[in-house]
């Protein structure tokens, strides 16, 4: 028996799979009504859980597009606060963008309406609620969308809930009497807010039963801070075949693969046997010098930990499986020697994230919100995130090339809004294989540097901002994001 699998008093539940919502065809659009609720859900037997969902108790269901049409999506506020939800990958007017600036008021309902440009992939949506974003992700503001393509004809598993499996996979901390525990500890603060339970699709210790031979995994890191490192525990090797903005040109064979927050990708798991094994996240030895302090020990653990993610226990029989396709897409990789302009991002975390002893007057600043001088304030390019401030105007039809830097201890996945770039370069390697694709979100670890190249083609707008942001929702919520312009 391999050493990561499920302790066998743990009761293992059978994998929820979000419902599907396919819209309704009006004359113009594929319309969908979504509504942002209040509800409460039992993740641990016995005991139950305030939630957040959309058209649910927790999370919302599955959008499905397709590629060139129109869809509008009404969505209405019921939760008794302010909120937004935001059509992450996106290609869009800003004012459909669903960002911080569409804030939709407690009985409300917002109206966005776009064209979906996208090549087909596993998208998201999510809270984007202006210092709020982590709060609202963290009870349940998350959903998945999947791009279709009537004219890509490959043949890879599509049988959503059969051999088509979409996994939003999630960490939460629960306080004793079942509710969740979010920012209670200085450590949120300075990290993030990670979780000891897993969450798949909502469910906790999953299980899932493969019936075909093959099995595509749309897996979306929908956490709120944790990097999770995927791998099967037998050790087997699995394909990648998408990246965030769709299907990569060849399929890439892996033993592991690391998502970053809202990083996602698509993976086909081959079955053989009857041989049950998991789906886990690795625990990362830790490479962050050693010193005495709170900031080191942190660091330190930092991703350190082993998790499981899903049992898999395939069926007494197995039906057939297309082939996987050798080529899968073509790309045009944007060239360096295209960008008109470089922009530089430098991501910093401010004073106040500093080891226990150093870390200002007054109480100590291990526990308890506050931490020191800080109150945890995350910058880029030495600012905060400023509602009334537009960082960047961006010419229409330019290529830009975006060199982001980080000066602080830990990893920022960066994302930006309005679509999909390349990657040039990290430290002036060329990027991995699984990173060649398009993405809108990328990992810039501690001290690195990563070059990224966006086009800006469309939606001239000299009012409507888009963002930029480190996708750690509590980095976020606390000033590491900048809005944008395309003039
Ligand atoms: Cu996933 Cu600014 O968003
Ligand atoms: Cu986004
Ligand atoms: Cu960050």
């Amino acid at each position: 028996m391999d050493p990561y699998f499920f302790a066998a008093e743990q009761t293992l539940n059978e994998l929820q799979i979000p419902p599907q919502d396919l819209g309704t065809l009006d004359q113009s659009a594929r319309a969908f009504q979504l509504s942002l609720q209040q509800g409460i859900k039992s993740f641990h037997a016995g005991l139950e859980t305030e939630t957040l969902g959309i058209n649910g108790a927790y999370l919302g269901p599955t959008l499905r597009f397709n590629r060139g049409e129109r869809v509008s999506l009404a969505v209405s506020n019921r939760i008794r606060e302010a909120s937004s939800l935001h059509w992450h990958g996106f290609h869009l007017p800003a004012t459909e963008d669903g960002g911080p600036h569409q804030v939709i008021e407690n009985g409300d309902t917002w109206n966005a309406n776009f064209e979906v440009v996208q090549f087909a992939g596993t998208f998201w949506y999510h809270s984007h609620m202006e210092e709020s974003s982590g709060e609202q992700v963290y009870r349940g503001l998350a959903g998945l969308i999947i791009i279709e393509d009537d004219d890509e004809n490959l043949e890879l598993p599509n049988t959503y809930g059969v051999d088509d499996i979409p996994l939003i996979v999630q960490d939460r901390r629960f306080n004793e009497d079942g509710s969740f525990s979010y920012m209670d500890t200085y450590d949120d603060l300075v990290i993030g807010v990670q979780g000891t339970d897993v969450l798949v699709n909502g469910t906790i210790n999953p299980m899932f039963a493969p019936s075909t031979r093959l099995v595509r995994f749309r897996i979306l890191n929908a956490a709120n801070a944790r990097t999770f490192d995927f791998a099967l525990s037998n050790g087997q090797a699995f394909q990648q075949i998408a990246s965030d903005g769709g299907l990569l040109e060849a399929p890439i064979t892996q033993t592991s693969l690391q998502l970053a927050p809202a990083e996602r990708a698509e993976i086909l798991v081959e079955f053989n046997g009857q041989e049950p094994f998991n789906l886990i996240s690795r625990g990362r030895t830790p490479s962050f010098p050693f010193f005495p302090g709170a900031m080191s020990e942190l660091m330190r653990s930092l991703n350190s930990q082993e998790l499981q993610i899903l049992n898999l226990r395939p069926s007494s029989t197995l039906e057939a499986s297309p082939t996987v396709p050798p080529q899968l897409a073509s790309i045009y990789q944007l060239p360096a020697a295209a960008a008109e302009n470089t922009r530089q991002f430098q991501l910093s975390m401010g004073a106040g994230m500093r080891s226990g002893n150093d870390a200002g007057p007054g109480t100590g600043a291990r526990s308890g919100l506050g931490g020191g001088h800080g109150r945890g304030n995350y910058f880029i390019n030495g600012r905060r995130m400023d509602m009334e401030y537009i960082n960047e105007r961006i010419p229409l039809n330019t290529t830009e090339i975006w060199e982001l830097s980080n000066n602080s201890p830990m990893m920022h996945p960066f994302h930006i809004h309005n679509g999909q770039f390349q990657l040039l370069d990290r430290n002036g390697n060329p990027p991995p294989a699984n990173e060649r694709g398009w993405k809108d979100t990328v990992k810039v670890g501690s001290g690195e540097r990563v070059r990224i190249i966006m086009r800006f083609t469309d939606f001239v707008n000299e009012e409507n901002p888009y963002m930029y942001h480190c996708h750690i929702l509590e980095h976020e919520d606390r000033g590491m994001m900048g809005q944008f312009v395309v003039v």
